[in-house]
């Protein structure tokens, strides 16, 4: 099972999938072929208890009302819970992406604060996390995945492709690009961020919840 599958970019083709996406919008934008969709929400399976063998969420707890009911109910309907998030406390994650750090102070109530701790997460399916480092050079367009190469956000493309901007509103989008902009121009960002220049890959909060 998928939850909150969205378009399906993440789906296993070589195995039985049951995706789970509550929006029309998204559920239209399946491609003919995608796994059959069910219309539910994460907190609210409409499945037996152990009724499949997995369950994935790949991106998608932040945006979930109640993540802890979501990720119970994965336990509850699977035997085994795989979920890519993010550490949202401030030394996993906030303070370590520049983009977010020094660029979208918004960020911290908006999206962040929303998350339950990683711990919370991890107990809410009796497993693990482990760390997902982002390569320089991650052929994914996920919030994070430009770290070293900033250049890459003044495009609006790349920043159409992540929900989050839209969450952040056009005012803030528009003055984060705006001074990055000019930080890049003036070789702030550079200055600021020189460590980073010397990484092939980087532990930015991204987790991976294993159970
Ligand atoms: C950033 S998208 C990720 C989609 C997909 N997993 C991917 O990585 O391509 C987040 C998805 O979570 C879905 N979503 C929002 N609230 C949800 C909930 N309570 N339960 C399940 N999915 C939800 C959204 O509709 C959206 O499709």
């Amino acid at each position: 099972m998928n939850v909150g599958a969205g378009t399906g970019s993440y789906e296993p083709v070589d195995r039985e999938v049951t995706a789970v996406e509550p929006s029309a919008v998204m559920r239209a934008q399946r491609p003919a072929g995608a796994a059959p969709c069910v219309a539910a929400y994460a907190e609210h399976l409409p499945f037996e208890d152990q009724s499949f063998d997995a369950a994935m969420a790949f991106s998608t707890v932040h945006h979930w009302q109640d993540p802890i009911a979501g990720l119970r109910e994965m336990r509850r309907v699977a035997r085994r819970v795989v979920v890519f998030t993010f550490d949202a406390s401030a030394i996993g994650w906030r303070e370590r992406f520049w983009l977010s750090r020094d660029y979208l102070p918004e960020f911290d109530s908006l999206v962040a604060q929303q998350l339950p701790s990683l711990a919370d997460m991890t107990r809410a399916i009796g497993g693990r996390a482990e760390p997902v480092l982002i390569p320089w050079d991650c052929a994914d367009g996920f919030f994070e995945a430009y770290w070293r190469r900033p250049e890459a956000y003044l495009d609006e493309h790349v920043r159409r492709a992540v929900s989050v901007w839209t969450k952040l509103g056009p005012e803030a989008e528009q003055r984060a690009v705006d001074i990055l902009r000019d930080d890049l121009s003036s070789g702030r960002w550079a200055e600021r961020n020189r460590d980073l220049l010397a990484l092939d890959a980087a532990d930015l909060g991204l987790r991976l919840l294993v159970a």
